[in-house]
């Protein structure tokens, strides 16, 4: 089999803002992998729920619920375009409050059990590059390359800001709040009991803090070659 047609599931991790969706994308961009923006998947929930009225604490009602949700990933010009039920819910799901509620959302048990499956089918032949919160733990763990990112609080605030203003020009932003939500939705994130935000033990964590994005894209590439000659396969990049 040539290198470039080993089908591989790479899965990178870690909190907001660590530069997962742009690295991501990028990556499976160049290897002609689907790239799985699992982080979608929570928020496209959060934001019918909320549609729908169907509060939190409603979980039975939520499994349900989420599993008969159709996400969708199409190719966009620039970006990966989000359907939900057939809508283009891409920029819709971004909003500051839509993060607020997905956090919430992705807490629940039941939602996270509809979810897996549907991660798992998308993955279940390889050639993928899926990014979020517990791909190299639970949905992926035998994922053939793991990345953990991180990057300080203060730079992924930075980061969160430039995007929303990017993305919602006409809103007001306020940098401390959002370091502020950030903060807390990292902890709810991190300190749920299913599937938490976590470092799998075989994952390679990359600090990101000072590094722009194409930096950041080289180092993983350079990892990702690194870690298949030692396996004895060619570089795939
Ligand atoms: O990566 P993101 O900001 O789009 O994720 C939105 C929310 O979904 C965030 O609060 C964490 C949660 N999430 C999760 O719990 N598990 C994942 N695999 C991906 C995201």
């Amino acid at each position: 089999m040539s290198p470039k047609k080993q089908k591989l599931t790479i899965v990178i991790d870690g909190p907001a803002g660590a530069g997962k969706s742009t690295v991501s994308q990028a990556l499976a961009k160049k290897l002609g992998y689907l790239y799985l923006d699992s982080g979608a998947l929570y928020r496209c929930i959060a934001l019918k729920a909320d549609e729908k009225k169907i509060p939190p604490k409603n979980t039975k009602a939520l499994f349900l619920f989420s599993k008969r949700r159709k996400i969708q990933f199409k190719k966009g010009s620039a970006k990966q375009l989000v359907f939900l039920d057939g809508k283009n819910v891409t920029q819709e799901i971004r909003t500051p409050q839509v993060s607020k509620l997905a956090s919430q959302y992705a807490k629940l048990p039941l939602v996270r059990r509809a979810l897996l499956h549907q991660q798992r089918k998308v993955g279940q032949k390889g050639g993928i590059v899926g990014e979020g919160r517990d791909l190299g733990t639970v949905v992926f763990p035998k994922a053939d390359l793991k990345f953990f990112l991180v990057a300080t609080l203060k730079e992924r605030t930075k980061r969160r800001f430039l995007e929303l203003q990017e993305k919602f020009p006409t809103q007001s932003i306020s940098l401390p709040e959002l370091k502020k939500e950030i903060q807390k939705r990292d902890r709810q994130d991190a300190a749920r009991a299913l599937a938490p935000l976590k470092k799998a033990k075989d994952a390679i964590s990359v600090d990101t803090s000072a590094m722009t994005i194409d930096e950041v894209i080289s180092t993983l590439y350079k990892k990702i070659n690194v870690i298949l000659r030692a396996k004895g396969s060619k570089d795939l990049l």
